[in-house]
């Protein structure tokens, strides 16, 4: 007997389709996957309609605009941004909150400065930084869940403004916030390839790639995503913000080193700062999203060697 039903918005972007399927092995569930052809979810009068008329128990949405350099230089590009990222997710809670269905949003860690703060042992009094207490002490750095916003560039900005329309005006949700995401190429046509393709691909033309050693967070795959957002639905933990990556942050230059490890790819990796590859957006200089509420997910070694080895 199928219980719940449950709608997937962004069903052919690279999280979507890994939610589509994730669900869809599940008897439990009656999915409907709308992508853009289906719904334009900046269109409130659409979202108001279809989404009452499906009546939904749960709506995922993994629509987004995702172009962060084209959106910080191009005036249209940006509107498009705050229709997408920043509007329409404030109509998906209203409607959700309508009908009584559960919300869960995704962000970004580029919602943060890229500066966190170094936290102290406890019992430190912070008046030192070289006390008894700092012995053996390896302070996570990153930002956690109640950590405060302040996005450096457009595009943070815009996913800032999501979070905070899905706060304003829904009420059973969970936003969720990855860096970072990786997988199977999304089947839709505008979806961005994900980092560890197109090195992938340089890696094949090039005898040497340079890469930014900088720009610290943690890798999230897909896949680990798509269950995990199953299970904090299941296990209905309190609505609220939650930190969902693999483990193991790093910069994108240690990810390379890695990846062409892991792949037998013998092109040279030579490590630069960000300044050496300038790109319109700022990116942080560390956002790790610290994970507080969760069991955390394996490390994204072992789900790259998965990827690797699905890919061949
Ligand atoms: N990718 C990353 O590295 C990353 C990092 C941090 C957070 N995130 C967040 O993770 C979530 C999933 O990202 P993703 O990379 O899987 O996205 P994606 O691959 O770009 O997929 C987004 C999907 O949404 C569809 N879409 C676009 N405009 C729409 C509209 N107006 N109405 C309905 N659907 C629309 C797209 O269709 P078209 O292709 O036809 O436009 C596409 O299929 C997003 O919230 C994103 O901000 C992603």
């Amino acid at each position: 007997m199928v219980n719940k039903k449950v709608l997937i918005i962004g069903s052919k972007g690279m999280l979507g389709q890994e939610l589509v399927s994730v669900f869809k092995r599940d008897k439990d569930y009656k999915v409907t996957a709308w992508d853009r052809k289906e719904i334009d979810i900046t269109d409130q009068k659409q979202v108001q309609e279809k989404i009452t008329k499906l009546a939904p128990d749960v709506i995922l949405n993994a629509a987004a605009y995702n172009a962060v350099d084209l959106c910080e230089k191009d005036k249209k590009e940006f509107a498009k941004a705050k229709n997408l990222n920043g509007k329409a997710p404030g109509y998906l809670a209203k409607i959700a909150k309508k009908i009584g269905a559960i919300l869960v949003h995704y962000s970004t860690d580029y919602v943060f400065n890229g500066l966190p703060e170094i936290p102290e042992p406890q019992g430190c009094t912070h008046s030192c930084s070289s006390c008894g207490l700092h012995q053996d002490f390896v302070p996570q750095i990153g930002f956690g869940e109640n950590a405060v916003p302040e996005p450096v560039q457009k595009y943070g900005r815009t996913k800032l403004m999501g979070e905070e329309a899905v706060q304003k005006n829904g009420e059973k949700y969970y936003i969720i916030r990855l860096s970072k995401l990786f997988g199977k190429p999304a089947k839709s046509a505008g979806a961005k390839k994900s980092f560890f393709d197109v090195m992938l691909a340089a890696g094949k033309k090039n005898k040497e790639v340079r890469v930014v050693d900088e720009e610290t967070s943690c890798f999230t795959y897909a896949p680990d995503l798509a269950k995990k957002t199953k299970e904090i639905i299941e296990s209905k933990k309190p609505f609220g913000i939650y930190h969902v990556t693999n483990s193991g942050a790093c910069t994108w230059y240690d990810a390379v080193v890695e990846l062409y490890r892991m792949a037998k790819i013998k092109t040279k990796v030579a490590s630069v700062s960000a300044s050496e590859f300038p790109r319109p957006a700022v990116r942080p200089y560390v956002s790790t999203l610290i994970n507080t509420k969760l069991n955390p997910m394996r490390n994204y070694k072992v789900a790259l060697r998965e990827y690797l080895k699905n890919i061949k």
